[in-house]
């Protein structure tokens, strides 16, 4: 009897230091499988505007011309020729402004940009034309117009410049701006008798990401960067693959000198009518070294993922397709990416061109993706020769196979069979899933089989790892991003962490999209010609990032269903854990404990945090994700940091042989706890 009395004290001793709430207990002694460094990262695709009118800095469309309708986005007026025997034989075409035939009539051009250009008061410009001028000197004046003003000139910055040379010269001014318009135009005047012929007619900020000359956007480049993303895939998804074979992305046209980089039809351009854009087109001016050179700025691993010799699959019938005995080239171009990323200048002549491009030292690429969303027999066949090829040559390459645009079903299996029996690498998963997917809910397992966050539990260990590709909560009835969705995301991740060992990366998509541009919708990150705003999704996405860890740690909690309390189950949202999900990592770097807890509820839950093998009473850093009221909110361009992560502590106390952090989670709201061990 006093022996049971001693121990019911020390059991209630030891509730003491916990709530009635739910406790999570996480084993800090045991440091389970590695995080790959890889695991959160960057999926980059131009649709939305996102190269183009997006990352590349850019501010002409069209400047060469090549668009099929040669004028497009631009207005011509006066005597102006199109010409095709230019300078650049891949982009062959550019104008001849001649005399209007009367003192009183102009010629010129005037470029709208994408969706208008955006520049700041007092910023800088890069103008930049090739140019001659065959029958001797002439000269043009240019221009950044508001076409709606209703002051008495248009122009807000005027500049001169002289065409001097009868042979093709490149020719550069730089305009300050001394206003700013989100919506400006570049207006050009013939200002001399003597006609003129240019082509490449360009414009930049001075300013853009690290300073390099007719670069990447600043702001969106940082916010890349600021992502900390461990991997950074590119080109696409779709993109890859082309609406045909011969519009596919293919990375041997992007690289080299812009001015001859060959203009493609951008998939996107007319995927969807309902968002239909005429004008949408590649000029590859953000092309494979730049990308790789962006993966270097910002720390991520590079991620190429190429044709294999597959166009879309969803709008091709099989002849459309590159044929079993064709495929050389793409694999050619599968083994000439790798030596134009790793090879050695002095003996291999794609690595040549990347050290004439201004990068000598390798790229380090250690992945190549093969296909994007492809399916059935058709790639199965096809990534064959590519696996032999590569294995033969790279044996250290990584390669990744695709599981198809399913996340579950039929084809994904036999996806999964197919690429297991090939020993990919990895396998490439896409789910773009709504809220019962990401929750697990009864009718969601019913309907897809395996989802939510218990989804890699179960998966096998001994074959393939996961690369969750593309992935995103679309939430039903409401396809856009808002908190509720990015919530779901930040749950489902939870599971994504607790299986490292199986799971290598992630990647949401898509990345980018312009508020007038979008075809596709929720994305990561919005803007318009001069602003941006990063979702609730990217703040998900950065947590994650920026709180990786080295390596999991067990984070369970009991059962409810047993009456014993013997039994630990993980927190993803199951029965009795009231909408809870949760993770663990260790950081080996800085020898801290982060626990990630999302709270799905529309309550707020108590939660303890049974920090086992841990002593004395330390203060737990957090990070909270919170909504604004509404469940529908989400960072806009006027309010670009309405819902983003708050900083905050939480002080822990000391147990036996335990840390104890106890702790209220607002509903519907995601903490991080980072507790120093
Ligand atoms: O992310 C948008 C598209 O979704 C990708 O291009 C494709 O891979 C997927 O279907």
């Amino acid at each position: 009897m006093k022996l049971k009395l001693i121990s019911c004290t020390m059991l209630f001793a030891a509730s003491l230091a916990v709530h009635a709430g739910h406790v999570m207990d996480v084993n800090t002694k045991k440091i389970g499988a590695p995080v790959s460094p890889t695991m959160y990262g960057i999926f980059f695709e131009d649709i939305n505007f996102a190269a183009d009118g997006g990352l590349y800095g850019e501010l002409v469309k069209n400047r060469s011309f090549e668009f099929p309708q040669s004028f497009m986005g631009w207005h011509v007026f006066g005597n102006v020729a199109l010409k095709d025997d230019g300078p650049f034989e891949r982009c062959p075409h550019y104008v001849v402004l001649s005399d209007p035939g009367h003192r009183e009539r102009r010629t010129g051009l005037q470029n709208e940009g994408f969706f208008g250009i955006g520049v700041e008061k007092d910023k800088q410009y890069r103008f930049s034309v090739w140019a001659k001028a065959p029958k001797g000197k002439s000269q043009i004046r240019v221009q950044l117009i508001d076409q709606n003003t209703m002051e008495e000139r248009q122009q807000f910055v005027e500049q001169k410049l002289d065409i001097t040379s009868a042979d093709w010269q490149k020719y550069e001014i730089v305009l300050k701006s001394t206003r700013t318009n989100a919506k400006a135009q570049l207006r050009i005047f013939l200002s001399n008798d003597n006609p003129v012929a240019l082509e490449h007619i360009s414009l930049f900020p001075v300013d853009t990401y690290k300073g390099r000359v007719n670069g990447m956007r600043r702001d969106l480049a940082e916010a890349l960067q600021d992502m900390h993303p461990g991997v950074f895939r590119f080109p696409g998804g779709c993109i890859v693959e082309g609406t045909t074979l011969d519009t596919r992305y293919q990375w041997k046209n992007t690289i080299g000198p812009v001015e001859n980089r060959p203009l493609n039809r951008n998939r996107w351009e007319d995927t969807f009518d309902y968002r239909y854009f005429a004008d949408y087109y590649q000029s590859y001016g953000l092309g494979f070294f730049e990308f790789f050179q962006l993966c270097e700025d910002i720390g991520a691993e590079p991620l190429p993922v190429l044709s294999v010799g597959l166009a879309c699959q969803f709008q091709n019938k099989l002849d459309a397709h590159a044929q079993m005995d064709e495929l050389q080239p793409f694999i050619d171009d599968c083994l000439d990416l790798i030596e134009f990323a790793n090879g050695d200048p002095a003996t291999s002549k794609w690595a040549k061109i990347r050290a004439e491009m201004g990068h000598p030292a390798p790229f380090n690429m250690k992945y190549i993706g093969v296909g994007n969303e492809q399916w059935d027999t058709p790639y199965f066949e096809r990534l064959k020769p590519f696996v032999t090829a590569i294995r033969a040559k790279y044996p250290n390459i990584k390669i990744i196979g695709t599981s198809g645009p399913d996340s579950e079903g039929k084809m994904f299996e036999k996806g999964w069979e197919a690429m297991k029996a090939q020993k990919a690498d990895l396998v490439d998963e896409h789910f773009y899933r709504p809220e019962a997917w990401f929750l697990a809910t009864p009718e969601a397992k019913k309907k897809y089989g395996n989802c939510g966050a218990m989804r890699y539990d179960s998966y096998d260990r001994k074959g393939p790892k996961v690369f969750a590709g593309e992935y995103a909560c679309h939430g039903k009835g409401k396809k856009w991003n808002h908190y509720e969705t990015s919530l779901y995301e930040a749950a489902f991740m939870t599971g994504i962490e607790r299986n490292a060992d199986i799971v290598e990366m992630a990647t949401y998509a898509p990345l980018f999209a312009h508020v007038d541009g979008w075809q596709w919708r929720p994305d990561m990150i919005w803007y318009d010609n001069l602003r941006l705003f990063k979702s609730v999704s990217y703040y998900v996405q950065q947590m994650y990032a920026m709180n990786k860890g080295t390596n999991v740690l067990k984070l369970t909690m009991k059962d409810p269903a047993d009456a014993k309390g013997k039994k630990s189950q993980p927190v993803a949202g199951l029965d009795g854990q009231d909408g809870l999900f949760a993770s663990s990592v260790f950081d080996k770097t800085t020898g801290e404990i982060i626990v990630k807890v999302v709270n799905t509820n529309k309550q707020a839950q108590d939660i303890t945090l049974n920090l086992q093998g841990m002593t004395g009473a330390p203060v737990a850093t957090t990070l909270t994700l919170n909504h604004n009221g509404s469940m529908d909110d989400e960072n806009t361009l006027d309010t670009p940091t309405k819902i983003t992560p708050v900083a905050g502590s939480v002080k822990c106390e000391a147990a036996k042989k335990a840390v104890v952090l106890n702790d209220q989670l607002p509903a519907m709201s995601f903490r991080l706890y980072r507790i120093k061990k």
